[in-house]
């Protein structure tokens, strides 16, 4: 992953938790009475992906078993991982794309609501992801990945040649010599690996993306609704086919891109269709970008208009990330896809320990403070959603009695003590285990290794509840809280 090269080393520490009283009468742990959307208390688990659905997307006793962790800690919601909406083989991603799912994501709710004893609403991120290759080997690419054409030809000087003797000659070029002869996108195709676009317009399924997703992400909603979820977030956010659609680099020219308009106008069919399909009694908000921290991106101020656009029309909760986009990936090695959050946008989205004066902490308050604001100046009051660096109690008070957010999202700190919640609101605060911000648990996302933390997977091995992961290394789940003091 990118590092600020202040490279500055921070360490997460806490001088003083609340005592059980003073959380109790606290904000956080206040209940949130919305339209649709009702909290026993303001904090909320952000969507994770875990890599624990089956190679087809099933729901499977370790997707079960890693949700149900979180859910004895009794937030006052947790967002089920990004869950594909389209039919199509993704390994293993969990997928709603078809009704065969239902069941398994109905075990799902249940175990939830059972393990939280009912306290902890539970939702589900449906995505849209475009096509995304691995980087080819350069033979494999040049021989047959790349399509010789008349362009290639002439800059090669080679206007008669065959096919074959134009293959053999790109494979012996260096690589300014490429530059010269391939196209930025076959470039990028060689050195990162090809990767479609919402601007691929001369693709008729890239095309017809504002017909089929409305569509898609309204059929995955229905089924989300009778899996047992309280509510829907869709995935707005990151490098994803509607975060795409929203981005400042969306140039489409059939009314779906250029000003942003038009690049909210697809977000909100979806919504509309996915509204017209649940009902309006029934939660369905968006997780967006505040900013996607790219060169030519949209920034705060695009996000301020979504905002107001998205809660005029009536979703019930807006969720704010920030960067984690293609834009700026670093080159992957030979034989794997580009991720996400190898560069700065990476870095933003999910802040590591090594930062610059900023630090890792709270970097994505201001921008959601100012997007909030928008909102309300506006006269809408719809719930807001801030995550990013936030462990503490006093952090995520303070942000709600400052009035810049709504709800709360603990993701890594969640992740690294799933009881947070229940040992902070009990007055065991000195018992939490700090987030370190070290990415371990981003890195195994990466590498599509069940992810787990750094702090507890080497914990009690032997113990009769731990599951370990496939290399029988690390558990699965973190291991049962027991308060150290009465
Ligand atoms: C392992 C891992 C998987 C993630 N998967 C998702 C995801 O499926 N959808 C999403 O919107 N964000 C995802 N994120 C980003 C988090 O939801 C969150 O925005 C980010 O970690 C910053 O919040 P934090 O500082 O509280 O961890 C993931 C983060 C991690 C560490
Ligand atoms: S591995 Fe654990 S400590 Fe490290 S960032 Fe992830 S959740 Fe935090």
């Amino acid at each position: 992953m990118w590092k600020p090269p202040e490279r500055i080393k921070y360490q997460t520490t806490v001088e003083r938790w609340p005592t059980a009283e003073e959380a109790q009468g606290s904000r956080l742990y206040s209940r949130l009475s919305a339209p649709n959307l009702d909290l026993a208390q303001r904090t909320w688990v952000p969507a994770m992906v875990p890599w624990r659905a089956s190679g087809d997307g099933d729901v499977t006793q370790d997707v079960i078993d890693w949700y149900a962790r979180f859910a004895h800690g009794k937030p006052g919601a947790i967002v089920v991982e990004a869950t594909g909406i389209r039919d199509i083989p993704s390994g293993p991603l969990l997928r709603i794309s078809d009704d065969r799912y239902v069941a398994g994501l109905r075990r799902l709710t249940d175990a939830v609501r059972e393990a939280s004893d009912g306290q902890t609403r539970l939702l589900i991120q449906l995505i849209d992801f475009l096509t995304i290759r691995r980087r080819p080997q350069p033979d494999a690419f040049f021989n047959r990945f790349l399509e010789v054409t008349a362009a290639h030809r002439q800059r090669l000087g080679m206007v008669r040649e065959s096919e074959q003797a134009i293959r053999a000659q790109l494979l012996t070029l260096t690589d300014a010599e490429l530059e010269n002869v391939l196209s930025p996108r076959e470039l990028e195709a060689l050195r990162q690996g090809y990767r479609e676009r919402v601007t691929d317009m001369h693709l008729p399924a890239i095309a017809e993306l504002p017909v089929n997703l409305p569509i898609l992400f309204s059929q995955a909603a229905s089924r989300a609704q009778a899996a047992g979820f309280d509510g829907i977030e869709l995935h707005y956010a990151h490098a994803y086919t509607m975060a795409s659609f929203l981005s400042a680099t969306n140039t489409r020219a059939d009314g779906y891109g250029g000003g942003r308009e038009q690049r909210v106008r697809l977000p909100l069919e979806v919504y509309a269709a996915v509204r017209a399909a649940v009902g309006d009694d029934y939660a369905v908000g968006c997780r967006f970008l505040s900013d996607e921290i790219i060169a030519t991106g949209s920034d705060v101020d695009d996000a301020c208009f979504f905002a107001g656009e998205f809660a005029r029309a009536g979703m019930d909760f807006l969720s704010l990330s920030r960067g984690g986009k293609f834009d700026d990936a670093k080159q992957p090695k030979v034989g794997w896809a580009a991720y996400p959050y190898t560069g700065r946008s990476g870095y933003e989205c999910m802040p590591a320990y090594l930062s610059d004066e900023q630090g890792p902490w709270g970097r994505n308050t201001e921008p959601v403070a100012m997007v909030r604001r928008a909102i309300r100046d506006a006269g809408l009051t719809t719930p807001v959603i801030l995550a990013g660096g936030i462990h503490s109690f006093e952090q995520a008070e303070s942000l709600l009695t400052e009035g810049k957010a709504d709800v709360v999202g603990f993701a890594r700190q969640a992740l690294a003590d799933p009881d947070w919640f229940e040992k902070v609101r009990l007055g065991f605060g000195d018992e939490v285990l700090l987030c370190r911000y070290s990415n371990y648990c981003e890195g195994l996302d990466q590498k599509h290794k069940q992810v787990t933390c750094e702090l507890w997977d080497r914990e009690a091995l032997d113990a009769p509840d731990a599951v370990l992961a496939s290399d029988g290394k690390r558990r699965l789940t973190a291991p049962s809280w027991h308060p150290k003091r009465a």
